[in-house]
């Protein structure tokens, strides 16, 4: 029986282009979104290329919506093989200015979305004694970054999170995880952002307003001097999921780009793919 595989998040970007790179490869793809009537562009792929790929709605800050996906699958296939964490959304807006219903909604989106599709597959996965979990993470769930405090929180949190889970789960009952942490992608991702966290127009008020303008320049300056490509695209980071969920030993952690490499280093150098850490965490608890 073909492997399948549970993506959340399909409509565009990485998620789109994971289902389909999957689907290509031989993976029976159970292709998720909040909002199915955004599937346009994936069910051309199906079509076009007749792609073992089948539609779900799933929306990962409603349970419900995870556990009916998880039952279609189950009930299909009496199983789940791997599971891609890859929904999430952008938020680039000072703790102060940000709505307890903004600070809500971005922690749900990243990382107790998370946590319930996890929750969800894990007694299938612990008794199949297999399965994989791979996680859309994001440099910023390495590094702080001005003004992303609310979005990179939430991406440690599932590091930390993933962290703890890889490092009883793998021995006994062969579950493997990783956070796969990409740079920039171009994506609707930045778009998304700000349009959501513009306040009249604006990415800040107040005292904060030339701070962000200068962080904006940055940006665009970083991205204009360095060698190396602070953007990828999102074939290119399907293309790494993919190349993880083939290895039969995966890392805790990978980047995806050499920018995101170079980014990171002071947070990584010692331990690139989180193995020294999982082996101490053993050794240390277990
Ligand atoms: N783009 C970047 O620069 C970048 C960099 C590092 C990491 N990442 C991470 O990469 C992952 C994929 O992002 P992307 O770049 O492909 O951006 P994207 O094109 O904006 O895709 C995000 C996906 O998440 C979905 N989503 C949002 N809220 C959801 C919810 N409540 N339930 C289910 N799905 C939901 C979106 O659905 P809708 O279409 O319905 O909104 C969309 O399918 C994210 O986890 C992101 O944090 C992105």
């Amino acid at each position: 029986m073909k492997k399948n595989v549970l993506i959340t998040g399909t409509s565009t970007g990485v998620g789109l282009q994971a289902a389909v790179l999957f689907a290509r490869n031989g993976y029976k793809v159970y292709a998720t979104m909040r909002n199915v009537s955004k599937a346009a562009e994936l069910e051309t792929y199906r079509k076009n290329e007749n792609l073992a790929i089948e539609l779900l709605p799933l929306d990962v800050t409603k349970s419900n919506t995870i556990a009916a996906a998880v039952a279609t699958i189950l009930s299909k296939d009496g199983k789940i093989d791997v599971l891609i964490n890859n929904a999430g959304a952008g938020f680039a807006k000072t703790t102060e200015e940000a709505t307890e219903d903004e600070i809500n909604w971005v922690t749900n989106v990243n990382y107790t979305g998370v946590v319930l599709c996890t929750k969800a597959v894990l007694p299938h996965m612990r008794k199949q004694k297999s399965g994989q979990i791979i996680n859309v993470t994001s440099v910023g769930g390495l590094v702080g970054q001005p003004f992303n405090e609310l979005y990179c929180g939430a991406k440690f949190a599932v590091e930390g999170y993933m962290e703890a889970l890889a490092s009883y789960l793998s021995d006994p009952f062969n579950i493997r995880i990783t956070c796969v942490e990409p740079g920039g992608i171009s994506t609707e991702f930045m778009k998304s952002a700000i349009s959501k966290t513009s306040i009249e127009g604006q990415l800040a008020t107040g005292e904060y307003l030339p701070i962000f303008e200068r962080y904006m320049a940055g940006i665009q300056k970083r991205g204009n001097e360095s060698e190396l490509n602070l953007y990828q695209t999102p074939e290119e980071v399907a293309k790494i999921l993919l190349e993880v969920a083939s290895n039969e030993n995966p890392p805790l952690r990978i980047r995806t780009s050499e920018w995101a490499e170079e980014f990171t280093a002071l947070k990584t150098e010692l331990d690139p793919d989180g193995s020294k850490l999982i082996q101490q965490l053993k050794s240390t608890f277990l």
